[in-house]
């Protein structure tokens, strides 16, 4: 789907930090922009010692952004805005004294604070005097920024600005491009279709309350764009949340269990992968009040039943896609997961730890461990959006083993 046009109406906030490479950066925008994508720039103090934000502005469109207090920002876009606004974050140039404030966790001004704030991949090309470059702190710095899942591009060989020769010269604006579109496109999931399910379900009592959960649906929408970013066509089936659509994924809404099964169902013919995210309410009151229930003996007795298991279904199908479930467990995590996995016949479960704050529901950071059929991993605590993106990782690998096993 993204083959052609990988940039097409995304989302790309470019970072120019204060280097002389900052001009190359003009050319690395309209790049971007004849590609497709929305550009809007940020510039730091010591950037537009370089270039003026006009040209910036002349070549986005959009009013450039170079302060954190939102009363200069003009169009209302602060840098939460900002931050969830971008698909991708990239930085270039960017200086020796940037990529420090970055991985030291500064958010002191409005690029290093975006930083802290986006979920967006994070790209960046150094640019620098070579010796800068060498220096054992910098490159502290740069194997700190990459174990933090920021991809570096570049820098390359060559003169320097400075008169040197060496390695700190910025990637060109068409590498840059080519690195970017990669981004969007690993190809991993290139010619799948995944289905996925997010969010909580609402099962009603009387016109006015439901049964529900905390879920938020972050994982799941989370999972949804890592796997259009690496090719996927996606059908998101969603329960009732506060999220926005990312871009290129089909979403139906739902809010019952029920419905969600219903929706599975006929969106499954051509799915080649299934992800259960949601928190599917295993019950529901068996019978919904037509009228508001009024409060009168101290007691009121709820009767409850069961709802259809979605992704035991799917699994059951005859021909059922790489089908990857979710296991929530305050105990036991592994004893339980891996019983869920057996029970319902999946290919993958991802559990989580839940009921402690921080991470699984409703928290922006979660901690998964992977079980499947003779093997495991554990993916360490960040950004759900960058366990998306490692999730996406396995299950194409656990895919393509499968579809090898069963060539053979
Ligand atoms: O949405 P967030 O706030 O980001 O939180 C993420 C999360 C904690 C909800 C998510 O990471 C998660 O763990 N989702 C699964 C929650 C859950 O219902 O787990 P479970 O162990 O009860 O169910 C096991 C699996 O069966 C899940 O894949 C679930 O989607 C699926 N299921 C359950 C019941 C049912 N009737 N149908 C189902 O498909």
């Amino acid at each position: 789907m993204n083959s052609h046009a990988p940039l097409q109406n995304r989302n790309i906030l470019l970072g120019v930090t204060g280097g002389i490479a900052a001009y190359k950066s003009a050319e690395l925008l309209r790049l971007l922009r004849k590609r497709g994508a929305t550009v809007r720039v940020v510039m730091t103090q010591s950037a537009q010692q370089f270039m003026g934000p006009l040209t910036f502005q002349a070549l986005s469109g959009h009013q450039v952004y170079t302060s954190l207090f939102e009363s200069e920002l003009g169009d209302g876009m602060g840098h939460i805005e900002l931050a969830r606004w971008a698909d991708l974050l990239i930085v270039a140039p960017a200086t020796a004294d940037f990529m420090a404030r970055h991985c030291h966790g500064r958010a002191d001004d409005l690029l290093v604070a975006i930083c802290r704030a986006t979920d967006a991949s994070q790209m960046v090309a150094p640019a620098m005097n070579q010796q800068m470059w060498l220096d054992a702190a910098t490159q502290q710095n740069v194997a700190q920024l990459q174990q933090q899942g920021i991809r570096l591009v570049g820098p390359n060989q060559g003169s320097q600005a400075c008169g040197e020769s060496g390695p700190g010269r910025m990637v060109e604006p068409e590498q840059l491009v080519e690195a970017v579109e990669a981004q969007f496109e690993s190809g991993l999931l290139q010619g799948e279709h995944l289905l996925i399910t997010a969010g909580p379900t609402r099962e009603p009592l009387d016109p006015v309350r439901f049964l529900t959960n905390r879920s938020s649906g972050k994982m799941g929408f989370a999972i949804a764009r890592a796997a259009v970013d690496a090719g996927a066509k996606v059908t998101l089936i969603a329960g009732p949340v506060a999220l926005e659509t990312p871009t290129h994924v089909h979403r139906v809404d739902v809010e019952q269990a029920e419905e969600m099964a219903d929706a599975v169902t006929s969106h499954l013919a051509d799915a080649t992968l299934f992800i259960a995210t949601a928190a599917v309410a295993d019950y529901r009151p068996a019978e919904v009040a037509g009228e508001k229930i009024k409060k009168g003996a101290t007691e009121l007795q709820l009767k409850l039943v069961r709802n259809r298991d979605i992704l035991a279904e799917v699994a059951a199908q005859p021909n059922p896609p790489f089908t990857v479930g979710f296991a929530a467990e305050t105990e036991r995590l592994r004893d339980f997961a891996q019983k869920k996995r057996q029970q319902k016949q999946i290919d993958l479960i991802a559990a989580n730890r839940v009921g402690q704050p921080g991470t699984g529901f409703d928290a922006d950071e979660n901690t998964l461990s992977l079980f499947w059929e003779g093997g495991e991993k554990n993916l360490e605590q960040t950004s759900k959006q960058q366990l998306a993106r490692q999730l996406i990782t396995v299950i194409a690998e656990r895919m393509d083993e499968k579809s090898r096993a069963e060539d053979s």
